[in-house]
């Protein structure tokens, strides 16, 4: 009998790991390889932040906090959300961990037993499913294709729905595809959701501020104030602030659920860094311009890579509202043959044939659930993605 828990064995080793090895592999190598799989912002934290956590450092915010957050920065979080989302939370619904995973991760322990459903629309972020298979409950993907703007639909939605439905997860701008979901998108869904009144929403709104053109970020709870009892809004600092490593994310929902959650938290990790909480009070406190100047950055780089994408022959890459990804179709490029003679039968032997042949790692679409894709992340320079985009294109440009 295996010394590891049959829990663990619940978790699939991860598909991109065979892509990202091969990577490092060709790198080791001595090969010009770009990667394009990585999931931060490549600017560094704001200075009033860095600041803030040294100022911590220096007056001795240096021990143990309350275990879910100490009471400035639930104060700082509450006031976040009614500034920014017309949301009304006091403290006690207020729950702070080591990053938004955190957040996740202990929502999931705290709520599933097994056979109980997750309805994840996919493509979706590859940390859910296995979160959620963790903690002993059960993963039911909703399709939210291309054609509909990679948007989950109120039919899927509604399909997807059993009794043993426990919660719907939204992302939205999402992390594959940075497709955003408007006012209008959300009442459709959530409409849904008031015929359910078994099933809970987790709104992961991490990439909240990394929105485009006239795109306006709405969350679930603030469009269906009737869902804010059964919903968990989750949200954090690692993208809006460039602090992916400071890991602080947090989450505010009813009381009875952010308690269970905090009980967990006591006996795992406890409170998240001191220091960093210090550094998250400064960024939700502190001046924000920031957060326009990363956006018009990302802005800028989406449509180079969309435009540089479209001109790869074979490839449809649509417009995303937000985030900092793409995931364009390789369909028509299925059954044809590279340059240096692989058969392109999927999305994984088109990424495997593109790193090998040109040095340009991507990840692909199996990988997040919605094949034939790949996903692009363009936070990097516009240098690197005019060189990444050109490669590409001589690549499909090449094939049989
Ligand atoms: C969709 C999504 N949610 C949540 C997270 C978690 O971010 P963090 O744990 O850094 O707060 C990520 C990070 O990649 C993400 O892409």
């Amino acid at each position: 009998m295996s010394f590891l828990s049959q829990t663990l064995a619940r978790v699939k080793p991860s598909p991109t790991i065979a892509i990202t090895g091969l990577a490092r592999e060709l790198a080791a190598q001595g090969k010009d390889i770009i990667s394009l799989s990585a999931g931060e912002p490549d600017f560094d934290t704001p200075e009033h932040i860095r600041e803030a956590a040294k100022a911590a450092i220096d007056a001795g915010h240096t021990r143990y906090t309350a275990v879910d957050g100490m009471p400035e920065l639930k104060a700082a979080i509450c006031q976040k959300f009614k500034r920014e989302n017309g949301l009304d939370y006091t403290p006690a619904q207020i729950t702070v961990g080591t990053g938004g995973k955190q957040i996740l991760y202990n929502a999931f322990m705290a709520t599933l037993n097994p056979g109980d459903e997750v309805i994840i629309p996919a493509p979706y972020w590859v940390s859910y499913p296995d979160m959620v298979l963790l903690a002993g409950g059960t993963p039911v993907f909703a399709e939210a294709t291309m054609q509909n703007g990679y948007r989950l639909t109120p039919e899927a939605l509604e399909a997807a729905i059993t009794p043993r439905t426990k919660w719907v997860i939204m992302n939205s701008p999402s992390n594959p595809t940075g497709a955003g979901y408007t006012r209008e998108h959300l009442q459709a869904l959530t409409d849904v959701l008031m015929r359910h009144p078994h099933v809970w929403v987790l709104a992961d709104d991490i990439y909240e501020h990394l929105v485009f053109d006239d795109f306006t970020f709405v969350t679930p709870a603030q469009v269906q104030p009737a869902l804010k009892d059964r919903t968990l809004t989750m949200n954090g600092v690692s993208k809006a602030y460039a602090m992916t490593g400071w890991r602080i994310g947090y989450g505010a929902g009813p009381v009875e659920l952010i308690k269970a959650m905090a009980k967990l938290q006591s006996q795992s990790t406890s409170n998240p860094s001191s220091i960093s909480q210090y550094a998250a009070l400064a960024a939700l406190e502190g001046p924000q311009d920031y957060i326009a100047e990363s956006r018009a950055v990302f802005e800028r780089r989406r449509n180079l890579v969309v435009e540089g994408l479209n001109a790869c022959p074979g490839i449809v890459c649509p417009v995303p509202e937000g985030a900092f990804y793409v995931y364009p179709s390789i369909r028509d490029l299925i059954g044809k043959t590279s340059a240096g003679g692989t058969l392109i039968s999927d999305d994984e032997s088109f990424a495997t044939a593109l790193l090998h042949e040109t040095g340009v790692a991507v990840v692909f679409g199996a990988a997040f659930g919605l094949s034939p894709h790949f996903r692009i992340s363009y936070a990097t320079s516009d240098e690197v993605l005019t060189d990444a985009c050109a490669r590409i294109r001589q690549f499909c440009e090449g094939l049989r």
